[in-house]
């Protein structure tokens, strides 16, 4: 296991023994489809806790402006976000599906958030440092400012348990950070929020080289075909000592035998791993085994979105329910909020209700 492996093990081992969690929030931006580095980091525990807790889960489009975006292509996004999570298992009867920014009060606490957040802070946000690297052309205000809102989205709805997958970490430590320093200044609002990590928390894509992403092309869609998926496992990269099939590799050093860790049996690992070491296999006849388990697991989501499909208007309406039950929650923080820090409260001039 690496140094970095050890340690967001030993931060996931620390979260479950802490204090229960009373309240789950997550998101994910529209900017692409979803892929298993999504399913594996996040989503499947999504699907887990949405059975053990109020459940949160948001389509966060004003993050998503902040990379270059089309108005179409953004309302395509958002319904084909939730279309997957859907057809991957969420349950808008056990928890709670939206998109961010028809919750107003996000954006209005993000302001209240960036008003107690050090400038100096901002700038250590690795996905900071690499978006401005990767959108050199378009480093805006709001990529700057991204982690106040993400703060934001967890804080309005006074959530402590925030299920991600390791890249965004360092943006929940960054909330915990802020909610502990409002609570000092202002009086104790908000709970603190910590990360809730899977065993697979960092997935590689399929380069091998780097973490699974869209932007980078080395992903497996939740949505791809059995066709597609073996198109993009059959070349993936797999441990550089196997030039030859009858040269033997080692199998913890092979991307393909991770995967195999997320999708096989104990028995097929087993049979993985000395097959590997062995050269008694070729990378060929591994691959068959994972794509085989990946579309066991794929199945049953295609055939879901393709129902779902057949019924977009149904994902709006979700959606709609979602926004209509999450607005007093979010009304009532801001209320609290305001009172906490002295600015006035609308409905005490008989504006609108906070409380
Ligand atoms: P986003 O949209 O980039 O990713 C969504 C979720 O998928 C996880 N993930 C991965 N996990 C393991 N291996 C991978 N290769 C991989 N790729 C993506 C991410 O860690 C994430 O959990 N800033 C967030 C969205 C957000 C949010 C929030 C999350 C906005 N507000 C409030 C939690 C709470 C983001 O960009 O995730």
């Amino acid at each position: 296991m690496s140094e970095r492996e050890q340690s967001v093990a030993q931060r996931a081992a620390a979260n479950q023994e802490k204090s229960p969690v009373t309240r789950v929030f997550s998101g994910m931006q529209p900017s692409g489809e979803l892929h298993l580095g999504n399913w594996l980091g996040a989503l499947k525990n999504w699907v887990a806790m949405q059975d053990r807790y109020p459940c949160i889960f948001s389509v966060v489009d004003l993050h998503a402006l902040t990379q270059t975006s089309d108005p179409d292509e953004m309302k395509a996004r958002i319904r084909d976000m939730a279309m997957g999570w859907l057809a991957a298992g969420i349950d808008p009867e056990k928890c709670t599906v939206f998109v961010q920014s028809t919750v107003p009060e996000h954006a209005e606490l993000s302001w209240v958030l960036t008003t107690l957040t050090p400038m100096g802070l901002l700038e250590r946000m690795t996905q900071f440092k690499d978006k401005a690297r990767s959108q050199a052309e378009n480093v805006n205000v709001g990529l700057f400012s991204y982690p106040v809102l993400q703060a934001a989205d967890i804080t309005i709805y006074r959530a402590d348990g925030v299920p991600v997958g390791e890249d965004q970490v360092q943006h929940v430590e960054f909330t915990r950070d802020l909610v502990r320093k409002f609570n000092l200044k202002y009086g104790k609002v908000f709970p603190e929020p910590r990360a809730l990590l899977t065993s697979s928390p960092r997935v590689m894509g399929v380069d091998g080289d780097r973490k699974m992403s869209k932007s980078l092309g080395n992903h497996i869609g939740l949505n791809d075909s059995a066709d597609v998926l073996w198109k993009k496992l059959a070349p993936a990269k797999t441990d550089v000592r196997r030039v030859r099939r009858t040269d033997p590799g080692v199998p913890e050093e092979c991307n393909i035998y991770k995967y195999h860790g997320f999708f096989s049996t104990a028995d097929e690992r087993a049979w993985a791993a000395e097959g590997c070491r062995s050269a008694g296999i070729g990378c060929r006849q591994c691959k068959e085994v994972v794509a085989k388990n990946i579309n066991a697991v794929l199945e049953p989501m295609r055939e879901r979105r393709a129902g779902l499909e057949a019924h977009p208007g149904r994902v709006d309406e979700i959606l709609h329910e979602g926004t209509k039950k999450l607005l007093p929650l979010a009304r009532e923080t801001m209320g609290r909020v305001r009172d906490a820090m002295g600015i006035p409260n609308r409905g005490r001039y008989g504006i609108g209700e906070d409380r």
